[in-house]
């Protein structure tokens, strides 16, 4: 079944200078469960995709129907409704709150919920401990490191039970051993959990991971393979 469906998708950026036009009547298909890596060189429309599916920004032309639901035309207040319920964000600089402990920022999407704070604070525990931060969760970014930070943030991405994971380079800011670690997780989830994920990356290792690799330039979808996972 399709979960995702960018149709005819155009992303055109009206600038001060010449408009910039990330991605170009693009088409593109996720089936529910699926694990696809979204790979290509620096300015080729990847985290302009991305934000497209999460509804953070509308294109120009075209429409992005999620789990039947045409994102691209919700008012702001459905749609983050929508967001809210259906889909966790892993942003690449992690985007953790730095005044918010590990704890607080992980439940911050649940208080859009109609939660009662047990409830939330069991989802909390669930997510934490499932991104292996449980002995860390009253401390703040800062006393994080980077590893521990990245798995704050899917944490946050995850603990609303989200039906997609988008995440935008989440292994880009981290060694080896971490990179390896949040891998895992994500293959776990998707493998386990039947959470579908649209990964960006640069780093073919961390495409393995997925089931699918999509290669996109210049706002184009060039090429497609299937990896071991498939
Ligand atoms: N808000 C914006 N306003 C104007 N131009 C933008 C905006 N966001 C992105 N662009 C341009 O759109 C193009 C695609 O950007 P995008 O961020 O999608 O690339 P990317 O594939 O994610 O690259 P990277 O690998 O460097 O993260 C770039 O030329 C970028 O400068
Ligand atoms: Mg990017």
């Amino acid at each position: 079944m399709k979960l995702i469906e960018v149709r005819h998708v155009t992303k055109t950026y009206a600038g001060a200078g010449e408009d910039v036009t990330p991605l170009d009547d693009l088409s593109f298909e996720v089936a529910d469960g699926d694990f696809v890596a979204l790979m290509g060189p620096s300015g080729s429309g990847k985290t302009t995709l991305l934000n497209l599916m999460a509804g953070i920004d509308q294109p120009t032309r075209g429409d992005v129907v999620v789990g039947g639901e045409t994102i691209s035309s919700l008012k702001p207040r459905a749609l983050a409704r929508w967001r809210t319920r259906n889909l966790g964000f892993v942003f690449q600089g992690y985007n953790l709150v730095p005044v918010l402990t590990a704890w607080e920022n992980v439940e911050l999407p649940l208080l859009l919920l109609d939660l009662k704070r047990p409830q939330r604070a069991r989802r909390v525990e669930v997510a934490l401990a499932a991104v292996d931060l449980a002995d860390r969760a009253h401390h703040l970014p800062r006393q994080l490191s980077g590893g521990q930070q990245q798995r704050a943030s899917i944490a946050r991405a995850i603990v609303a039970n989200p039906v997609v994971l988008l995440a935008d380079e989440p292994t880009g800011n981290l060694d080896r051993k971490a990179a390896t670690a949040t891998l895992t997780l994500l293959r776990r989830l998707n493998a386990e959990f039947g959470n579908t994920i649209v990964m960006v990356t640069h780093d073919p290792v961390a495409a393995e991971a997925a089931r699918r690799v999509v290669h996109l330039d210049k706002g184009h979808i060039i090429d497609e393979e299937k990896t071991t996972h498939a």
